[in-house]
């Protein structure tokens, strides 16, 4: 289902990921001190983190997952001059084989997995002694407003997961054995030019249908049309509109 929803997104979430590409930037800013010989990264998605990670450690072979086929097939094509990269089709929840990596990273993914504790302990157990887990998450504060607009005109198609909040994420990566050696935790409002681009910008990065911003029931053509027009109403700020990201990185050993 997830795989389903990003493998539709593939061609147009770069256009819109402003706030995924800031927190992946954050995850790399975080690994001034490491020189691994190998990568795993867990949700690849187009890409945007795993660009970062060839022009920091242009050398460095890396095991990109995704649990989205087309995301990779996507990926395949447009990062074919890297030969370093291993793209595999896989669930991060489980993902293991037999390497022992000196460093994993993941950036605006792992919030989606159904089971972020077991995620973590499999993370965990995938690191060599001593080895680094660099994780970017997308946190419960995230599209909060979105999240108001549509309680208030449907409330009974509420979703009926949300994401995992700060302190929720620690103690999950404190409860699997990593120890925190840095975390930067921010709230930050990005401002789109109006209510319908916004819209149109979280779908086309794959995030509506998804826990954040939909329920499990569609809005109603005319209940899409009130949250645009009340979003636009309640929501402006100076040159458009705002939403809030709240987003944590973490950088841990074990
Ligand atoms: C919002 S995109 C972010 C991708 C990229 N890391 C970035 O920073 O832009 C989230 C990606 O996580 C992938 N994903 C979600 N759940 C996953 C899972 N359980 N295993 C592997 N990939 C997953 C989705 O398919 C999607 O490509």
């Amino acid at each position: 289902m997830i795989g389903k929803r990003f493998s539709a997104a593939a061609e147009t979430y770069d256009r819109h990921a402003h706030p995924q590409l800031a927190l992946a930037q954050s995850v790399v800013s975080m690994l001034s001190e490491t020189d691994p010989e190998q990568i795993l990264e867990l949700g690849s998605g187009t890409g945007l983190l795993t660009r970062l990670l060839t022009e920091r450690f242009p050398e460095v072979r890396i095991d990109a997952v995704d649990v989205a086929e087309k995301m990779i097939a996507h990926c395949r094509v447009k990062f074919s001059r890297f030969p370093q990269i291993n793209w595999i089709v896989d669930d991060a929840q489980i993902f293991w084989n037999d390497d022992r990596y000196p460093l994993i990273v993941s950036s605006s993914a792992l919030h989606w997995v159904s089971d972020l504790r077991a995620t973590c302990a499999n993370i965990f157990q995938s690191l060599e002694p001593g080895g680094t887990f660099a994780l970017g998450m997308m946190l419960r504060g995230t599209l909060k407003e979105l999240h108001e607009l549509r309680t208030e005109i449907a409330p009974e198609k509420i979703p009926s997961i949300a994401l995992p909040t700060y302190e929720e994420t620690k103690a999950c990566l404190q409860s699997s054995g990593f120890s925190l050696e840095r975390r930067k935790h921010s709230e930050e409002e990005i401002i789109y030019p109006d209510a319908k681009t916004f819209l149109r910008a979280i779908h086309e990065q794959g995030v509506t249908g998804g826990k954040v911003s939909s329920g499990n029931t569609p809005l109603t053509r005319t209940e899409l049309s009130h949250l645009v027009a009340d979003y636009q109403e309640t929501y402006t700020s100076a040159g458009g509109v705002y939403a809030t990201y709240e987003t944590a990185t973490f950088l841990l050993r074990k």
